[in-house]
């Protein structure tokens, strides 16, 4: 049976971390060709282990998504070893010390909008022209809750914001090149970035779960689900939307009493 992402290849960024290293096991056992980028490190044991043929459609790739020269080499590589590329997903993101706005430190300030927005429009800005070469392609970035509803963190809040509206621009500037460009904005998902963070408060995680009205914060691969649909050509008629992928989360939490 023909996977569904059966020939096309792809670019993942943060690929060694949670919710990254899930959207690369889901691409490569429907078939793509994956190239798994990340700051550093090594990717998960795992990775190789998705598909009988998975091995020579991985590749391993440590680059800075927020340096352009990293990018640049990326993409070179996707020509070079997979003759182009098809679908782009910008998940990578790193955490810094993040507050109200009243105490937010500008270098703070400066490096999560590194992390979390100049990346996204470095790695979109050359994925582009490979994929007008290949007569289209699918661009699916990662966002947050954060971006829909004031929750906390000024500078990751505004960073995911920012991806929302830059991605929304990008899928009316590159409709005609059938350049597709979706959001996905998860809620909680267990992933040692968000596990580590709430360890430090018990009380508080709790409280979070009880929000969620599905019973239940997600998982990576409830991300990894919807990236693939909106990589495949199954969402060939969806561009420039946002999906909240959070257990119901925006949709509110009934109330108990009445
Ligand atoms: N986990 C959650 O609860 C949650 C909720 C909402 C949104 N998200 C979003 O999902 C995405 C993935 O989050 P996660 O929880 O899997 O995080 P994670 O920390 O597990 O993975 C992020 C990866 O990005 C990599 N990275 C950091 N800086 C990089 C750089 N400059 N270049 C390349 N790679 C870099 C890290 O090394 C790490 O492996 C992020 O965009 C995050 O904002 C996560």
């Amino acid at each position: 049976m023909q996977g569904r992402l059966q020939g096309k290849a792809a670019l993942v960024t943060g690929a060694f971390g949670g919710i990254g290293s899930a959207i690369v096991r889901r691409f490569l056992a429907e078939g793509a060709a994956v190239i798994a980028n990340d700051l550093c490190g090594a990717p998960p044991q795992d990775l190789r282990a998705s598909g009988s043929d998975s091995e020579d459609r991985l590749i391993a790739h440590l680059a800075d998504h927020s340096k352009e020269a990293d990018v640049a080499e990326m993409m070179q590589q996707a020509r070079e070893r997979f003759g182009g590329l098809d679908i782009l997903v910008n998940n990578a993101f790193a955490a810094f010390e993040d507050t109200d706005i009243e105490t937010l430190r500008e270098d703070d300030w400066d490096r999560t909008l590194n992390a979390c927005l100049k990346g996204p429009f470095l790695c979109t800005k050359h994925a582009v022209p490979l994929m007008k070469e290949r007569g289209g392609g699918s661009i699916v970035s990662i966002s947050s809750v954060n971006a829909l509803r004031a929750v906390s963190e000024t500078a990751y809040t505004a960073a995911k914001g920012g991806l929302i509206s830059m991605m929304r621009l990008v899928a009316a500037d590159f409709a005609e090149w059938n350049i597709r460009s979706n959001v996905i904005c998860p809620g909680t998902v267990a992933t040692s970035a968000s596990l580590d963070y709430w360890e430090q408060f018990p009380a508080g995680f709790a409280e979070l779960k009880r929000m969620y009205p599905l019973g239940r914060i997600g998982e990576p691969v409830d991300i990894a689900s919807y990236a693939l649909f909106l990589a495949s050509d199954e969402s060939s008629w969806v561009t420039g939307t946002v999906h909240a992928v959070d257990g119901g989360l925006m949709a509110g939490t009934k109330l108990s009493v009445r």
